[in-house]
Parts: C-alpha cells; sequence; structure tokens
C-alpha cells in the first residue's frame, strides 16, 4: 500500500518502507496508520481509527507514559498557531533534545517553520522537499507548559474561551449568529434536554445553557471539547461536554431538541460526512416530537438529507448565504 496524502508520499519517498512513525496530530492515511507504532491527536475520530488497528492513540491532554522510540513526526497544521502550539507541547512533554521532524503542505504554511524554530531556539535542518511539500528536523528544547495558549474573548454577552484550531476562534461565526437568532424565536420558553453537535468553543451550549436548557455538548476534537467545558465554566453555567464522533459517545440518549452549526470540512476538503451522519441519526437521538435545527451554507445539499430522514423540513431563516433548517419526528 502507497501513501495517499502528499504529506505522507514524501514521509514514503524519505523514510521508505521500513519506516516506523510516531505521528503527531496526522491526517487520515493508510500508509501512515501502517507504519506507524503510536499516535498524538486531538481528534477523536482518527484516535478510534489507530485504536482499532491496534496502535497506541494519546489525546494532547492525556500523559504521555514513555517516551517514543520510533521517530517522531509533526504534521505542520494550517492553522499557524495551532502548530506552534504542538511544537511547545511536544518540547513540554518529550525530554530535552527528543528529534523531530515536522512535514507539511506548502499551501498549509510548512515554509515558514524554519523562522518559527529559529524564533524558538530550536536547530533546523531541511531534509527533503517533494510534491509541493517540505520535512524539516529539529530537536526537542525545554519549554513552559503550552496552557498559555488558551484565549478569552467576550461576545453576545458571554465570555468565550478558544484555542488554537477550534472553530470560530476570536470571533463569533455568521451563521452560528443566525441559527441563534431562529432559535431565540422558535424554542419555547421552558427547559429542554439539548443536544449541541459539534460544540466548537462551545458559543451555542453558553447561549443555551443561559437560557436554562439541559445541555449535552459533543465534539470530536478535544480542543474543542476543553475549550467548551472552560466556557460553560467561565460563565458559571452547567452542562455535560464530551469527545464523540458526531453520536458515538451518545448510545440510547435522546434529546427535545439537537443543535447545531455542522462541519463541512475535513482538512482542507469539503467532507459531508459527519453532516449526513447527524441528520441520518437524529430520528434515533431524538425524543418524540424532537426537532433537529441546523444553519448551514445555502449551498450545502442537505435539504434532500432532511426529506428523507424526517419526510419533510421547514426553512426558519434564510439570508441567501445560510439557511436554518428543522427537521421534526413524528409530525408528517
Ligand atoms: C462549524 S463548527 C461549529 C462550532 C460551534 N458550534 C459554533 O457554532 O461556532 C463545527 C464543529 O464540528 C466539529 N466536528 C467536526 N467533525 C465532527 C464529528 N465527526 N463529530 C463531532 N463534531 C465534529 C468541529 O470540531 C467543529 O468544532
Amino acid at each position: 500500500m502507497s501513501a495517499q496524502l502528499p504529506a505522507c508520499q514524501l514521509l514514503e519517498r524519505y523514510y521508505g518502507q521500513a519506516a516506523q512513525l510516531w505521528p503527531v496530530a496526522p491526517p487520515e492515511d493508510a500508509w501512515l496508520l501502517s507504519h506507524s507504532t503510536a499516535m498524538v491527536s486531538d481528534s477523536l475520530a482518527l484516535r478510534q481509527q489507530w485504536q482499532a488497528n491496534e496502535r497506541l492513540a494519546l489525546s494532547p491532554f492525556s500523559p504521555v507514559e514513555a517516551p517514543p522510540t520510533d521517530q517522531v513526526v509533526l504534521f505542520w497544521p494550517k492553522t499557524h498557531q495551532l502548530g506552534m502550539w504542538w511544537l511547545s507541547w511536544l518540547c513540554h512533554v518529550l525530554p530535552a533534545n527528543t528529534p523531530i521532524d515536522i512535514v507539511g503542505e506548502h499551501q498549509g504554511g510548512v515554509k515558514r517553520v524554519p523562522k518559527v524554530l529559529s524564533g524558538l531556539g530550536m536547530v533546523c535542518d531541511k531534509l527533503d522537499n517533494a510534491r509541493r511539500c517540505s520535512l524539516f528536523a529539529t530537536r526537542t528544547v525545554e519549554m513552559e507548559s503550552p496552557d498559555s495558549a488558551w484565549e478569552t474573548f467576550d461576545a453576545l454577552d458571554m465570555r468565550l474561551v478558544s484555542h488554537p484550531g477550534v472553530f470560530g476562534h476570536g470571533k463569533v461565526d455568521e451563521g452560528t449568529q443566525l441559527l441563534l437568532q431562529a432559535l431565540e424565536e422558535t424554542l419555547p420558553k421552558k427547559t429542554l434536554k439539548v443536544l449541541d453537535m459539534g460544540c466548537g468553543d462551545g458559543i451555542i451550549s453558553a447561549w443555551l445553557a443561559k437560557r436554562g436548557h439541559m445541555v449535552t455538548a459533543v465534539d470530536v476534537s478535544a480542543f474543542a471539547a476543553e475549550a467548551c467545558r472552560r466556557t460553560l465554566h467561565e460563565n458559571e453555567l452547567e452542562g455535560t461536554v464530551l469527545q464523540s464522533d458526531v453520536y458515538s459517545a451518545l448510545e440510547g440518549e435522546r434529546f427535545d431538541v439537537i443543535i447545531s452549526n455542522p462541519p463541512f470540512h475535513q482538512e482542507r476538503d469539503i467532507s459531508y460526512g459527519p453532516s449526513t451522519r447527524l441528520i441520518e441519526g437524529a430520528s434515533s437521538h431524538l425524543k418524540a416530537k424532537g426537532r433537529l435545527i441546523i444553519v448551514a451554507n445555502a449551498f450545502l445539499p442537505y435539504t434532500e438529507l432532511f426529506e428523507r430522514s424526517f419526510g419533510h423540513f421547514e426553512t426558519l431563516v434564510d439570508n441567501r448565504r445560510f439557511r436554518v433548517y428543522l427537521g421534526s419526528v413524528n409530525t408528517h
């Protein structure tokens, strides 16, 4: 089997078929999986994929019990601040002088890595360059805990806590704002059991909890789940926050309403996988007369999925760029 993604193809060409890697923040690639012993990722879905193949898979919030014996490879993310965070995390959790290679696509900003490393007082050697990707080598240095990357900002009368790589870092998304306006008019003024699917920094969860609803928030990303927890705490609000690949952590749970500004990107590509699972699985996670309310870019093809799953749907708001859709159980 050969690597599919350009950055993994560069690794395959450089390390060869004998490669034994310890990828950090990796993408999904079967060659990479078969050439790694362990990995670290904020994504629960990816960690579950590695675990299903009997690999050790760590979250950045779990302790690294034994230093890696295989080559650590950091996949440089397109969010520069997140790359900086992973670097300082690696320096913090691994012994000083541990070799780390860094790979990434040129259009994802990897060419900035030598400057970043020099700014942090870390060595940098260029190892290879192909498929519009580069591979650099460095070594860890002693560094303070990366906890300082958490940031707070105020929006909609709430204090939001965010982290590099979490959706909406430092601003309120236009779609989310439209969704909240629609919810203000649509939700009854009584306590509901609500699921916020893909909670990001927790803006929707905090907004709902502030209005007295019992909130469960889920996100596939450990950074997002932790951001949401911190947002609820910062606003003295209650809620259950779980890492979950769509409904994977919600076996047997049913809600009055499921609310989402669902994801439609994976890395740089459009991916309808999670939003399709969200809409198709909604009826099995809603009580009788339960409702699914989502906001989506107007060009996204969700209406057919609503038709198929609920038999009908309503468009609550349409501002040409975004639409808010509602599907109800048992009302047709
Ligand atoms: C468009 S953002 C919305 C964030 C936040 N609710 C807001 O409105 O600002 C979509 C969120 O879905 C999360 N997500 C992506 N794939 C997911 C999956 N498979 N399961 C659960 N959440 C997922 C992303 O991490 C991201 O936080």
